[in-house]
């Protein structure tokens, strides 16, 4: 029985508490939160112990953390979790600094114990399936790849200034998406960025609205679309093209009715933003770390991985900024 403690109640945290305590294999045993009340009314929802990150970390009765607190937090406490010989489960991204994630994996490199990184998406049965369909060769060589990705509205003002801007906080899912599917990083990124859904994102430094073109060393290419307001629903959808044939995921609807009349077809909305969405996708994603780290196997999503993904955020946040295409090879 894995022994858990987790750090951060909020949004991620509470999907994460269902999930650990869900599993047979694992028991959350604590919960931290910089609120002291966040984590009292989580733990006693799960009958575990409330306390501190730093008790969580020092316990020699834990074996495992799930790292849900914000992005600035990440490398210290992956740092510390691993020293103190921990198995670590930490949301994405890394760091809101490239070079501090860079730093944090020179630190753990020669620890034993695994980091792995929450990219949850590589977990969702459709997207796992898409890239399992590709690798064996089911529609020939892949060519182009097309991820859309649109949340319903945008988040807080509060939070966006926060975040680390569009691409290190939203586009990195399809940045380490396409990583996945692609099964290599891309050679350089040519970014563009707006801020037309709302002023205020754009007085606070960020934008809303975004395309990244991935060039691969091959010849492949791959174009990602983000927009921070759907008006129709959080929309999820990923094609595959490929020398002989396409690989298609759609959006999950709220349910399967479709209503044909003269006047047209018309079906349901896709469901309600990445908690309904992924559901699935957290509860594998936990089962797959779980598998790994009881087994001793490499852990699916690596903390390479991770920073792969934060290099080619910031690729695209300097593309966007300066309209110049970015090496990855030039990002430090
Ligand atoms: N994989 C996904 O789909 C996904 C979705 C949402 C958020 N995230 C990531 O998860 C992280 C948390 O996001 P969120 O939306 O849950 O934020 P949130 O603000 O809702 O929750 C974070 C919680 O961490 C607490 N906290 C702050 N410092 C702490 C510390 N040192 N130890 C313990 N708790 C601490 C805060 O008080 C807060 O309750 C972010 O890095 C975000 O990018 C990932």
């Amino acid at each position: 029985m894995l022994r858990v403690g987790l750090l951060g109640a909020g949004r991620i945290g509470i999907v994460h508490a269902k999930a650990i305590s869900s599993h047979p294999d694992s028991r959350l045993v604590a919960v931290s939160d910089a609120v002291a009340e966040s984590a009292e009314k989580l733990a006693l929802q799960y009958q575990c112990r409330h306390c501190s990150t730093d008790e969580i970390i020092a316990d020699p009765d834990i074996d495992a953390i799930l790292i849900a607190s914000p992005t600035n937090t990440h490398s210290d406490l992956m740092e510390a979790a691993t020293a103190a010989g921990k198995a670590v489960l930490c949301e994405k991204p890394v760091d809101l600094s490239l070079q501090r994630a860079r730093a944090c994996q020179k630190v753990v490199a020669n620890r034993s114990t695994p980091i792995m990184i929450g990219f949850n998406r590589r977990f969702d049965p459709s997207l796992a399936g898409l890239k399992a369909a590709a690798d064996r060769g089911e529609i020939g060589k892949a060519e182009l790849l097309s991820i859309h990705s649109f949340d319903p509205s945008p988040p807080p003002i509060e939070y966006v200034r926060v975040s680390g801007g569009l691409f290190r906080d939203m586009m990195i899912h399809d940045f380490d998406m396409a990583n996945f599917i692609m099964g290599d990083v891309p050679e350089s990124i040519i970014a563009v960025g707006s801020s037309i859904v709302d002023p205020e994102i754009g007085a606070a430094g960020d934008v809303d609205t975004a395309v990244a073109t991935l060039s691969y060393s091959d010849g492949r290419i791959a174009v990602i679309k983000n927009s921070r307001r759907a008006v129709y629903g959080y929309d999820q959808r990923v094609e595959l093209l490929g020398s002989e044939g396409l690989l298609q995921v759609n959006n999950v609807i709220e349910n399967s009715m479709v209503k044909s009349t003269s006047a047209g077809v018309v079906s349901a909305r896709p469901t309600y933003f990445f908690l309904e969405r992924y559901m699935p996708a957290y509860e594998a994603e936990w089962t797959a770390f779980v598998a790994a780290v009881t087994s001793g196997s490499p852990v699916p999503v690596s903390l390479d991985d991770g920073v792969d993904a934060l290099a080619m955020a910031e690729a695209a946040t300097r593309s966007a900024q300066s309209g110049l295409s970015v090496k990855l090879a030039d990002v430090n």
